[in-house]
């Protein structure tokens, strides 16, 4: 009984939140922040991305965005850099979410380096879920800092 009520009242946050993002500020976010996190994205997206980000980023970026290389600043044997860390201890918080979907979008390719782009392969609600799983490892002052530079701008 009590995980019914549970589950309905999840839903029912979970359809609000989805009408919020409509408005489309920004790139399909809107001006909707989660009630419980303050922050940009809800619970179901970090489910979603959790799936896309194992599907897709995984093999680069670690299961759970932490990076497979000692040191994200350390060239590898062909020069180029590894893939870094997007958990928030690397720099991935430097960029405001539109240049975070931009490089999803295109990857590293057009600026030197290795990352392939996701322009194609996966529609803007994965691409956005994706962002909002590696977030969710960042803490509240990593996340503080991210809008300070831009944020969902
Ligand atoms: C083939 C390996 C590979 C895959 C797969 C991959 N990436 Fe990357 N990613 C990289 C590398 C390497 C970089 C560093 C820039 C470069 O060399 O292109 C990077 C950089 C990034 C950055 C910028 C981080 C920063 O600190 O500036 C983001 C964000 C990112 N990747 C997200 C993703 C997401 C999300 C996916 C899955 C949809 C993904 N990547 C899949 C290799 C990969």
């Amino acid at each position: 009984m009590q995980v019914l009520s549970k589950t309905g009242l999840g839903l029912i946050v979970a359809v609000l939140f989805a009408c919020s993002g409509d408005e489309g500020n920004g790139p399909g976010v809107g001006d909707g922040v989660d009630p419980q996190t303050q922050r940009w994205y809800g619970p179901q997206q970090v489910e979603m991305g959790r799936q896309v980000f194992a599907d897709n980023c995984a093999l680069c970026h670690g299961n759970a965005a932490q990076g497979l290389h000692e040191d994200w600043r350390q060239r590898l044997a062909d020069g180029s850099f590894p893939p870094p860390p997007l958990n928030g201890s690397a720099h991935a918080w430097h960029h405001p979410l539109s240049v975070l979907l931009q490089v999803i979008n295109e990857g590293g390719v057009p600026l030197g380096g290795q990352m392939p782009g996701f322009a194609e392969q996966l529609d803007e609600e994965q691409k956005l879920a994706a962002i909002a799983f590696f977030q969710n490892f960042w803490s509240d002052e990593i996340y503080a800092n991210w809008q300070q530079m831009g944020g969902t701008n």
